[in-house]
């Protein structure tokens, strides 16, 4: 079963300004978030928090139940329980099966058992043909693959994704987000990933963040955020949103089910 994740009067600063403030989100055990903000809202940066990557400014983050005291032996040990895909893709210079493989030798595991765990995801995400290649061989799609692939391998406890979806094809992106709930929920991986894109909340997250200037100003079930005046696009056109809400079509699965 996966780790629970809660982050506490976090506050992060970057040359000067407070770029980050959340009072409290509360990841439970299993369950998957998106969050979704403008450009500059702070997503990566609470992803990065999240991911022990970054220690904040002032606040707590709780792995799992217990506050993390930032020590470097604490971190290596509770990095080792989660998976992080970066918003640029960040391949090493050997081929796509290496590049997966790698995660794998680091934490200890070798020679057939990783064999078959490499094959098996990099078949999922359909990029087994691939294999042989380098990051300089691949499109921006496949480079995208490559690296969920990296982060999947590892079937951690926790995974945390930074706009994974981005220059997926949309029938390819529509079915991976089907494919990667399932997963999770069969997994019972904790997850958290950020967005740009409306039409991936319903398909994946079981619960979403807007993040707005570093704050998180509305939180709840896809379908009860009131996209139809969405404060963060309202507070930069002025406007009412421009996009429907419920997107048409968007409601494939059963919200609820896991
Ligand atoms: N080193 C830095 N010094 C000053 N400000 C920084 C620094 N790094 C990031 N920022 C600022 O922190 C804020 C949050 O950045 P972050 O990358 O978390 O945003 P984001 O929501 O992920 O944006 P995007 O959608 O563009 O990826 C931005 O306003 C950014 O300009
Ligand atoms: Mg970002």
């Amino acid at each position: 079963m996966g780790v629970g994740l809660r982050a506490e009067r976090i506050k992060v600063i970057k040359g000067r300004v407070q770029v980050l403030a959340v009072d409290e989100l509360e990841i439970a055990s299993g369950e998957i978030w998106g969050i979704i903000g403008p450009n500059g809202a702070g997503k990566s940066t609470l992803l990065h928090v999240l991911s022990l990557l970054e220690r904040p400014d002032e606040g707590t983050v709780y792995f799992d139940g217990r506050p993390v005291n930032w020590r470097r032996r604490e971190i290596m040990e509770l990095r080792r329980q989660l998976a992080v895909v970066f918003q640029e893709p960040l391949l090493l210079n050997t081929t796509v099966y290496q590049n997966v493989a790698l995660g794998l030798r680091f934490r200890g595991i070798k020679g057939p058992e990783a064999g078959r765990r490499v094959q098996k995801w990099l078949e999922i995400l359909g990029i087994a043909h691939l294999a042989l290649r380098k990051p300089w061989e691949l499109s921006g799609g496949e480079a995208r693959r490559v690296s969920l692939a990296r982060a999947l391998v590892l079937e951690p406890q926790v995974l945390l994704l930074d706009e994974p979806f981005v220059a997926l094809d949309t029938p390819t992106r529509a079915a991976l987000l089907v494919e990667l709930r399932r997963l999770l929920k069969g997994r019972g991986i904790t997850a958290l990933f950020v967005t740009h894109d409306f039409m991936e909340l319903p398909l994946l997250a079981d619960r979403v963040a807007v993040l707005c200037d570093g704050r998180i100003v509305e939180t709840g079930r896809p379908r009860d955020i009131p996209w139809s005046s969405w404060g963060p696009y309202r507070g930069q056109t002025g406007e009412e949103s421009p996009y429907p809400w419920p997107w048409p079509g968007v409601w494939t699965r059963d919200e609820g089910a896991k």
